[in-house]
């Protein structure tokens, strides 16, 4: 390895973003992105199969471009990371093969990493050092955690998840019941100009008093859906034309409203004076700005990386990946798998693929290969 900081590429394919990142330590080289958002949007919603299928035809020129924008060959590169949890198994799994293949055929060592530490690291590539410990919201269509970030390669430990719906799910499956399209974000927020925030009053979830004790850091998306679609149906109903801009600009308020309020709270349980904000959802200028607002209110330190390192991207899993080696850590094992469930706490996998080699009980029994 280089004396200097070490040069890492990072592949991210944990949903529809095939992201090819390459850091140099803190210093960004490359953030390369190819999406397949736009065979998803017929269905509604991200379908595992296009998405793998799309990471496989997408990944080698992803990676020849992110290494040509960083005017980098492969000779360049220090280590490999990549993200090996959580998400969506047959997308991780496309992009834990190539990372294997690049890494095995360079002999350079690899890091299998989590996607939503990735995503608090990708703040280190903006340029000012991340103070911590801090509060971190990560909002997408696949997520909605709230973490607390004590040392960014070694203790983060998750306050509170979504329940059912991630934010960025709740506002792609609303889009469909208001008969918007896909992605539901940026449409919700386009059908939302002129309209008022407060013309319906839509449920804020888990946040009533009883739900302080067990689910008080817990995010809930469901009953604001159903409601939404209630509201739709009783307007139908009366033959009465749907006021789709307040609808709109009242349920994003309520998504809003409830990620932020649930974020301060966390900052203020905690005593910690930082916010950062991450994921796709971070787009959404009503949240930067109610988040702005009320942070400032509450004298808590707002940080959002720039968008484009806040979607998924394979620069934050290099940033993740960077700062492993800098700090010594042994490479994953080769037999490492892609673990959707990934615990947030858990940095890196260190734990080879569970291998259901056949035994004496296994004898005749048929399909029970290894696995990798
Ligand atoms: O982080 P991301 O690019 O990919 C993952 O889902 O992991 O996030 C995509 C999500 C989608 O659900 C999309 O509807 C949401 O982010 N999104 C937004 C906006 N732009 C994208 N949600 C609210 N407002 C937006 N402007
Ligand atoms: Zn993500």
């Amino acid at each position: 390895m280089s004396a200097a900081a070490p040069v890492v590429l990072g592949i991210e394919t944990s949903c529809d973003e095939t992201g090819v990142g390459i850091v140099r330590g803190t210093e960004l080289l490359a953030n390369r992105i190819a999406s397949s958002m736009e065979l998803h949007a017929r269905f509604g919603g991200v379908v595992p199969e296009i998405a793998a299928r799309a990471h496989l035809e997408q990944m080698q020129p992803t990676i020849l471009a992110a290494l040509d924008d960083a005017g980098l060959t492969l000779d360049d590169l220090d280590a490999v990371a990549v993200t090996a949890g959580p998400g969506l198994a047959g997308a991780l799994m496309v992009g834990i093969g190539a990372a294997k293949g690049l890494a095995t055929a360079r002999e350079l060592p690899l890091y299998g990493v989590n996607h939503l530490v990735g995503h608090v690291a990708a703040d280190v590539l903006s340029g000012e050092p991340l103070e911590l410990p801090t509060v971190a919201l990560l909002v997408s269509g696949g997520h909605t955690s709230l973490l607390v970030v004590r040392e960014l390669a070694g203790d983060v430990e998750l306050l509170g998840e979504t329940i059912d719906d991630a934010a960025g799910e709740a506002f792609d499956k609303t889009a469909r019941l208001l008969g918007l399209s896909y992605p539901g974000g940026p449409s919700i927020d386009a059908a939302a100009v002129g309209g008022d925030p407060a013309a319906i009053r839509f449920p804020r979830g888990l946040t009533a008093p009883k739900d302080r004790e067990r689910h008080r850091f817990d995010f809930s998306f469901s009953g604001l859906k159903t409601a939404v679609a209630r509201h739709v149906e009783r307007a139908e109903a009366a033959g009465e034309p749907l006021p789709i801009a307040d609808v709109a600009a009242s349920f994003r308020e309520a998504v809003v409203d409830v990620l932020v309020a649930k974020a301060l709270d966390a900052c203020a349980e905690l005593g910690i004076p930082r916010l950062l904000l991450g994921g796709g959802v971070v787009a959404n200028r009503r949240l930067r700005e109610v988040a702005a607002e009320r942070a400032d209110a509450a004298g808590v330190l707002l940080r959002i990386p720039p968008l484009d390192l806040c979607t998924d991207n394979g620069a934050m899993i290099a940033a993740v990946g960077a700062m492993l080696v800098a700090r010594g850590d042994a490479p994953s094992p080769a037999g490492f798998a892609a673990e959707s469930t990934l615990d947030a706490s858990t940095v890196q996998v260190t734990g080879d693929a569970p291998i259901h080699s056949p035994g004496w009980q296994d004898r005749g029994r048929a399909g029970r290969g290894g696995t990798a």
